[in-house]
């Protein structure tokens, strides 16, 4: 049987939650959407989350929230999912590219400030794999002008220093993703954090059409509701919430495997020459394991080899990601070209991301260990 790199733990709790659901009256947003927002909320130490119906729709509804339109830049990681930088051409603005760390994988205060945060309405810094950006030194370097959007799409029940990433103690707004490779899941969807009021508010509006009842209209009744901005239908459902609450329960021990099967690919592999592993969390801080991804430093053809030879031996590792000004659309639309972000690139040549997820077998870890000390001479 074929080894996935991520994949989903759903138990019988989480599927007699969702049942619940479907026999009850609610099936799109409703009571089971209030308390999982709640709930996501407490555990972020967070005041406010709003949920939305995919990570990408929660970027879409913060950058919109933070006020990026035509004319504006927006900041983010070249290495990251496309939605990181999407969100800011939905709404007419353009994407700029922070380079890494060739260390953390992670975009610095540096790198953001290279690329002109400081002049730009959002900084959207990734928390790349699960591993905490520097968020508290991004805020310092850029200012206040700036909105900080932390993508925390992989890093659902990460931590730096005791305090869960989400809480936004040095941003705007945090997002996740609770797409079935990520920590917890809700098939599709997402949710913002933030401690702003009036940004909860807009990203609610934004969620539902951009429309508010105003029931006290001086001519109006109880009826009446009307359309303030270009909002969307990007409503989670109560099917969906009623899973990512059950899920949210097992996020600590979801994240503790993870971090058990870091361990154990760092025994296994820590000795095989010119193979660089995930960078771990610092003292103090939990990563997310969202992945678990090696880097070649032989590069493209060493890292195309074992890409082959893993797969053809059942183990569907991944690249994480293209640097996401090479893709075709980036490239006609702003004129970016390959080699913009050097250490971005040097990174994308060599990566690879190796099966996590907690469900994996020890079996299936040693058989993923195995083949990679054949194929490296380890
Ligand atoms: C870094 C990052 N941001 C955003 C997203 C978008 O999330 P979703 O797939 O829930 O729309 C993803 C999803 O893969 C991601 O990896």
């Amino acid at each position: 049987m074929a080894i996935p790199y991520g994949r989903q733990s759903v138990d019988e709790d989480d599927i007699a939650e969702v049942v619940r659901v479907l026999r009850g009256d609610w099936l799109t947003q409703g009571p089971d959407v209030a308390a999982f927002e709640e709930e996501f909320a407490a555990a972020c130490d967070a005041p406010h989350a709003v949920a939305f119906s995919s990570g990408t729709a929660a970027l879409h509804g913060a950058a919109f929230a933070a006020g990026v339109g035509p004319g504006d830049t927006v900041v983010t990681s070249a290495i990251t999912f496309a939605a990181s930088a999407n969100c800011a051409a939905y709404l007419g603005a353009t994407p700029v590219f922070a380079d890494i760390d060739p260390v953390t994988w992670n975009v610095s205060a540096e790198t953001c400030a290279a690329a002109g945060a400081a002049r730009a309405r959002a900084v959207i810094p990734v928390h790349f794999a699960g591993l905490p950006a520097p968020i508290a030194e991004i805020r310092a370097a850029v200012g206040d002008g700036a909105a900080i959007i932390e993508d925390a799409a992989h890093a659902v029940g990460a931590h730096v220093d005791g305090v869960p990433v989400g809480s936004c103690e040095h941003s705007d707004m945090a997002i996740f993703s609770f797409h079935p490779v990520k920590t917890m899941t809700t098939g599709e969807g997402g949710m913002v954090t933030t401690r702003d009021p009036e940004l909860r508010d807009r990203l609610i509006r934004f969620r539902t059409h951009g429309i508010v009842a105003a029931p006290d209209t001086p001519g109006e009744g109880g009826w009446f509701q009307e359309q303030h901005d270009l909002g969307f239908n990007y409503r989670l459902t109560d099917i969906q919430a009623a899973l990512g609450r059950s899920q949210l329960r097992k996020v600590g021990g979801f994240v503790t495997r993870r971090n058990e099967i870091a361990a154990r690919y760092r025994e296994g592999l820590g000795d095989v020459d010119g193979l660089v592993l995930a960078p771990p969390a610092p003292p103090g801080s939990l990563h997310a394991h969202h992945l678990f991804v090696v880097w070649l430093e032989a590069g493209a053809d060493a890292r195309r080899a074992l890409y082959d030879r893993l797969r053809a031996a059942g183990v569907l590792v991944q690249v994480h990601y293209v640097p996401v000004y090479r893709h075709p659309w980036y490239r006609e639309t702003y004129g970016y070209a390959p080699g913009l972000c050097p250490d971005a690139e040097r990174y994308y040549a060599g990566c690879l991301s190796l099966p996590c997820f907690p469900a994996l077998t020890d079996a299936e870890q040693d058989h993923v260990i195995g083949e990679i000390h054949a194929a490296l001479g380890a």
